[in-house]
């Protein structure tokens, strides 16, 4: 019941903050760089303050850590971990492709855990949204993810990096792996709604390359809930969040490694 009024507020403020981010779309952007192919707008700020100013008002004792605003109270005992804008890059270049990610994290004495994940697609109006033990649903009909992957040549991959100059060795072992291999190497640009499609067998896994916990907090437990698994790894010297089906993600984690020139040792991360 407790965890049903968090659930239902993070579907209403991404409602909210994803009418910011579908106006602002349509409007002219003050674009700032953070770094190479890495921009901030104002609608990004604006949705994140939404957002924020809701969790503030509703829960005050609640933390908060949000990509633009950083993180206030961490150590509260529920987190709201917020992309208020997942996607910005096809947002400036005007590709109707991003989302508003909301999760909330429980801290206890042993573990944390996300126990509640929202993505929403603004100009599509899809909200992807799970509690934790009482599975995932897209736009109310539940999802489940196919247990059994195709042959690796039919495979739709969704694949996420941020700079590819940083990552450039990591880059080569995941094409080497996957790109002649599969149908299709999908890069879509917003993670959160990649992990998504995953959940929801748009995709048939995801693979992302160093992605922040507000890029995955809340795509994870929806593909956990639908019956997947999302696994961070440090691999090939990089952090590595794969999700699907247990096989597929076995077999992307193994591939990964047949190809690596790190000898990791695979920590999980
Ligand atoms: C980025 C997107 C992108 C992923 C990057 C993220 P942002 O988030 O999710 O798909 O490849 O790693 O940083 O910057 O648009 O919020
Ligand atoms: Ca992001
Ligand atoms: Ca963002």
């Amino acid at each position: 019941m407790f965890f049903l009024e968090f659930l239902t507020f993070a579907k209403s403020i991404a409602l909210t903050a994803g009418k910011i981010v579908k106006e602002g779309y349509y409007s002219e952007l003050t674009v700032e760089k953070k770094a190479e192919m890495d921009y901030v707008t104002q609608i990004d700020k604006a949705s994140e303050k939404t957002i924020k100013d809701a969790v503030a008002k509703e829960f005050p004792t609640h933390g908060f850590l949000g990509e633009e605003s950083g993180s206030d109270k961490p150590n509260a005992e529920y987190v709201w971990v917020v992309d208020p804008l997942d996607g910005t890059t096809n947002f400036v270049y005007k590709i109707p492709y991003f989302s508003v990610s909301i999760a909330l994290k429980h801290k206890s004495k042993d573990k944390d855990e996300v126990i509640i994940g929202v993505v929403y697609n603004p100009l599509t109006d899809e909200m992807f949204y799970a509690e934790k033990g009482k599975g995932a649903f897209l736009n109310g009909k539940k999802l489940e993810i196919k247990q059994k992957p195709k042959p690796l040549e039919k495979w739709f991959l969704a694949y996420c990096y941020r700079d590819i100059s940083k990552h450039e060795e990591a880059e080569r072992i995941v094409f080497d792996s996957f790109f002649y291999q599969t149908a299709r190497v999908l890069k879509l640009g917003s993670a959160a709604l990649e992990l998504c499609y995953a959940a929801s067998n748009r995709a048939d896994a995801y693979i992302g390359l160093e992605l922040k916990e507000w890029d995955y907090a809340a795509g994870e437990l929806i593909v956990n809930e639908a019956g997947g698994i999302a696994i961070h790894d440090k691999l090939i010297n990089k952090g590595v969040t794969i999700a699907g089906c247990k096989e597929a993600v076995s077999l992307i984690r193994s591939k990964i490694l047949s190809h690596n020139h790190y000898g990791d040792k695979n920590e999980v991360g």
